[in-house]
């Protein structure tokens, strides 16, 4: 298992519970717990109710077709996911309500209502029509964190193009593998965006991928402008600037009725292969979803200004910028940057400057709070705050209370978000008005939503590995071009039955604790990155002939990622090799997926029939005392390899 065994300990120790306050609960939207049972007796007709909240173009005439493992939601029905959004809430009071407040890095601001949104998505959505862009073509986004992501993410939707966002902090390897994988044909990027006040150029990046993408047949470059300097060169012909072409383009768009059934669009994560899977979320039960959780989980109201502080290149910037929230019709709080720019204390000015009151983070931007000392929320009035919410990796219970404590100063209920890419939207979490949490738990399934803890039998048990044994609306469809895969990755474990690849534990009261990936899968600082993946990279590297990479557990980024390493014969394994090879991975995936430490080994410990050991290279890393290993082909690899872990670390 993945999560180190002292950070379950420490979470099975845990027992304080915290019961929602009166406060909150007087004007909750769920206050009795009533809901659970109504969608556990009739789910299809609970979901159905939510769907309902939507506007729909034609009705459904089925809420579900399952025939394992291929489900459909809404069966005929008609929407579109960038009218729910936009066009829904033009009709009333909303229209000129604030839908998405930017701030970039550098301190400049953009304030779009519902109705100017709606326009510049209408716009947008044209500008991708002139270019060719037709329902059901694929459109890979790279950019920053600026609005125009969301701008150009509801445009495709409003014309049934199909999204493939990709991250701007992966590398033009993986944005050229992400366009191959999708053959997409236009992409939208950007001159660049600001990091801790540095400029990232992303259109050299992407430059870089085009070279080896030929589906590609235009790209739109927006100017990030705010003082960004850098050099751009636009190919005659392909390349076009973002604001030419808005600036003729009719602001008169109508959103194509998509079935219920249609991509809204793919998003690659990382699974157990070298290779990204793209996953395929659909519209209808992906927007019933998304609306529903945002509502009650978040406890939505009309007056709220809500932030979640993930980028819209994962899966939570999607369901919880874009999605669920503009689809409530909420005040979206957006910010381009670093939470360490200018200074520590950026994110709680932000709250201040903005009046936010609910605001969703993950643990490992919690545990870099928390180092960075108390002072620094401290100094900023966070009193319009009334929800946390935690969401990417488990959250040990020490950052749970620090959180707690120091940013919702014990007045906010925190809920513990357990999903994932595939899942899309909230799966397991406590109703802030009704369900009493406990750090380091994500409580209980949302209503309408099951869970259970199962072993490699299929058998209840009280700790193994997470299972949904029901569809739920906004789950995966397939994995784009690999329906065997989806198959394999999900559904073979055990018949009719989706294991996520989590490790779980359930206790006396009924609730989940998470307890990380079971799979070759990692979290680093809340990032899905495959072993595999990094191996891949590392042995593309001239000098490395074997590579064999494990997350060990790392105080700040939940997981760190450790490499060991064989050079080919002849080679000088070196320090200054140890950075090539880091700078190499950052080079081929992207910063995020850089090893931490890079160990060289003369040999690498496998079974007799060749298989690496990662288990007991994970202990080698976490300077553990080396588990069972009678099944070793050569047990001295082991042993020689500890001690030089040991020594390079100390
Ligand atoms: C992990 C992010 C414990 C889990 C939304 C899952 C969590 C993976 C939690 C999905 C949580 C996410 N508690 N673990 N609250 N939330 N995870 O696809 O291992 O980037 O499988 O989606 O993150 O990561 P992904």
């Amino acid at each position: 298992m993945a999560a180190p065994e002292q950070a379950i300990e420490a979470l099975l120790l845990e027992h304080r519970v915290f019961p929602p306050t009166e406060e909150f609960r007087a004007r909750a939207h769920v206050t009795d717990t009533g809901v659970y049972e109504r969608a556990r007796r009739d789910p299809e007709a609970y979901w159905a109710e939510w769907a309902r909240e939507l506007e729909w173009f034609e009705p459904w005439s089925q809420v579900l077709e399952w025939r394992p493992p291929h489900a459909k939601w809404f069966v005929g029905g008609k929407l579109n996911a960038a009218y729910n959004c936009l066009d829904r809430h033009l009709k009333g009071p909303r229209r000129n309500k604030a839908a998405l407040i930017w701030e970039g890095e550098p301190g400049d601001e953009r304030v779009y209502t519902y109705w100017d949104l709606h326009r510049e998505v209408s716009r947008f959505a044209n500008v991708l029509k002139s270019l060719g862009v037709r329902r059901g073509d694929r459109v890979a986004i790279y950019l920053p964190m600026i609005p125009e992501a969301a701008i150009a993410m509801l445009a495709c939707a409003r014309i049934g193009a199909v999204h493939s966002v990709v991250f701007g902090g992966f590398s033009a390897e993986s944005l050229r593998d992400r366009i191959l994988d999708a053959e997409a044909r236009v992409l939208v990027t950007a001159d660049g965006g600001f990091r801790r006040g540095r400029p990232v150029a992303l259109k050299e990046a992407a430059d870089v991928a085009l070279r080896e993408t030929p589906t590609i047949r235009h790209v739109v470059v927006v100017k990030r402008g705010g003082g960004l300097d850098v050099p751009v060169r636009m190919m005659e012909g392909r390349d076009h600037w973002y604001h030419d072409l808005m600036a003729e383009a009719s602001a008169q768009c109508p959103a194509e009725a998509m079935d219920a059934e249609d991509l809204l669009y793919i998003l690659y994560t990382s699974g157990t292969t070298g290779r990204p899977k793209g996953i395929v979320h659909t519209t209808g039960g992906y927007m019933t979803q998304v609306h529903a959780t945002t509502k009650w989980v978040f406890d939505l109201h009309e007056e709220d200004l809500y932030w979640c502080t993930a980028d819209v290149g994962w899966v939570t910037g999607h369901s919880y910028i874009v999605y669920g929230p503009l689809s409530c019709g909420a005040s979206v709080l957006m910010y381009e940057g670093a939470p360490d720019w200018p200074d520590r204390g950026r994110f709680w000015r932000l709250i201040e400057k903005y009046g936010v009151t609910i605001f969703y983070t993950a643990p490992t931007a919690i545990r870099a709070f928390m180092r960075w000392g108390t002072d620094w929320p401290a100094r900023f009035d966070l009193s319009t705050l009334r929800l946390l919410g935690s969401v990417g990796e488990p959250i040990n219970p020490e950052a749970w209370v620090w959180y707690h404590e120091h940013i919702g100063h014990g007045r906010c209920p925190i809920v513990d978000t357990w999903w994932q890419t595939e899942t899309g939207a909230i799966m397991i979490t406590p109703l802030p008005g009704v369900v009493p949490t406990k750090p380091g738990s994500a409580t209980i399934p949302f209503p309408g939503i099951q869970a259970e803890v199962l072993n490699n039998e299929g058998q209840k048990v009280r700790s193994g590995f997470l299972a949904i044994p029901a569809p739920w609306p906004s789950m995966l469809r397939t994995i784009w071009g690999d329906d065997e895969r989806y198959r394999q990755t999900y559904w073979s474990k055990w018949p009719d039955i989706y294991f996520p690849g989590d490790g779980a534990k359930i206790d006396d009261d009924g609730d989940f604790w998470l307890l990380g990936r079971v799979d070759d899968v990692l979290n680093v600082a809340g990032h899905r990155i495959g072993t595999m993946e990094v191996e891949s990279a590392l042995v593309d590297h001239p000098a490395v002939a074997e590579a064999a990479v494990v997350g060990r557990a790392d105080e700040l980024k939940g997981q760190a990622i450790a490499a060991f390493v064989t050079v080919k014969e002849g080679v000088e394994p070196t320090d200054t090799l140890r950075k090539e090879l880091r700078q190499h991975v950052a080079e081929k995936i992207g910063a995020i997926a850089r090893p931490d430490d890079i160990l060289f080994a003369a040999d690498l410990p496998k079974t007799r029939s060749g298989k690496i050991m990662r288990r007991l290279l994970r202990d080698i890393a976490e300077g553990r005392a080396l588990g069972d290993t009678t099944t070793l082909a050569d047990p001295a690899v082991v042993a020689r390899l500890k001690s030089e872990y040991e020594e390079k670390e100390g």
